[in-house]
């Protein structure tokens, strides 16, 4: 495995990271998910993803149950506070709810500080001077070391910056957009004059397009998902003009020897700007078959960059 620093912060992520989403507590029986979990660290995995929505705080509960007894130094824990419930004051970015969303995934999660805290989404009822402020107090207070934010836009990150250096508080440390060979303009173009400014990390989500860049769809299989999961899959991620790309992807993948979701992975890793890439797996299989996917970085010559940008163009 490798570890790269968060931006300019000292701290450092695993290049591939594993997100409790899909993987811990809601989807996947307990006796799988440890085993994914034996994979991860197995392979060198440090740091775990959460939010507070995420099976509504079953899966922040079961990986603090999975990982009860580890080391805490041997862990990079986040959560992500915005959606905590149907109250007024359950959801956003305002001073009570972030407060109160961080005490309860600590609980969840069995432990005293979170690592990175985000805001996970963009809250245009609250004051950002009220976020960033709070943000300043929790990672002063010892609960929370960085704190970042999610699927943020540049201006919103820009403005959330200048407020904390207006105010010597402590801006943003990182963001957390969806990249992978389908979604990749916010990290590829909106956020490159932030990297040198704010010295800003990216923890990547949905590497593989939540399964879609697997090819296994290309290949006809059904997709897994249920409930709300599967009406959302549906509709963003098997949209026939990515599935075409995918197609034209595989014999690149084939040309490699590697798996499509290999390659996939890879391609993101080979980014300077991505810190890590936060996936997903169902199977312990899965993630085994991921981790692979450092051996084929090097693999990824300039012409082999072409032939990929070729396909999904
Ligand atoms: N900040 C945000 O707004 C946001 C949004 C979404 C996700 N996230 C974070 O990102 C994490 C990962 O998201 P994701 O689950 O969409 O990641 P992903 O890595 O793009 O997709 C994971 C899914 O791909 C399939 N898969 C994984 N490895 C495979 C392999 N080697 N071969 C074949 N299939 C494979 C599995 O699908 P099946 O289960 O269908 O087999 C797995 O559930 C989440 O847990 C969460 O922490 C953040």
């Amino acid at each position: 495995m490798e570890y790269k620093r968060l931006g300019s912060a000292g701290l450092k992520l695993s290049v591939i990271s594993i997100g409790s989403w899909a993987t811990f507590g809601q989807h996947v029986d307990e006796a799988t998910s440890r085993a994914i979990l034996k994979v991860a660290l197995d392979g060198g995995i440090n740091f775990i993803d959460n939010a507070e929505i995420y099976g509504d705080g079953a899966s922040s509960a079961a990986v603090g149950n999975l990982v009860h007894g580890l080391p805490r130094e041997s862990l990079v824990l986040s959560t992500k506070v915005f959606w905590g419930g149907s109250g007024p004051n359950d959801s956003g970015l305002s001073r009570k709810h972030i407060v109160e969303g961080l005490h309860k995934e600590l609980k969840r999660l069995q432990t005293d500080y979170v690592d990175l805290l985000f805001c996970h989404r963009p809250d245009p009822n609250t004051p950002i001077e009220e976020t960033v402020w709070t943000m300043d107090n929790l990672v002063r207070s010892g609960k929370v070391l960085y704190w970042g934010t999610s699927e943020w836009s540049a201006q919103q990150l820009t403005e959330a910056y200048a407020v904390a250096r207006q105010h010597h508080l402590l801006p943003p440390q990182m963001e957390q957009p969806e990249y992978n060979l389908l979604q990749r303009r916010k990290v590829e173009i909106d956020y490159l004059p932030l990297y040198p400014l704010m010295g800003l990390g990216t923890t990547v989500w949905s590497p593989l397009a939540a399964g879609a860049l697997t090819g296994k769809y290309n290949r006809g299989e059904a997709a897994t998902r249920t409930g709300f999961d599967a009406a959302w899959f549906k509709s963003q991620r098997l949209k026939p003009e990515d599935l075409a790309r995918v197609s034209l992807l595989l014999p690149i993948a084939d040309g490699l020897g590697c798996t499509m979701a290999q390659l996939a992975m890879a391609w993101v890793l080979k980014n300077p700007h991505v810190t890590t890439a936060i996936t997903g797996a169902t199977k312990a299989s899965q993630l085994q078959d991921s981790l692979k996917s450092l051996e084929v970085v090097p693999h990824l010559t300039p012409d082999v960059l072409a032939a990929i940008e070729t396909a999904v163009q």
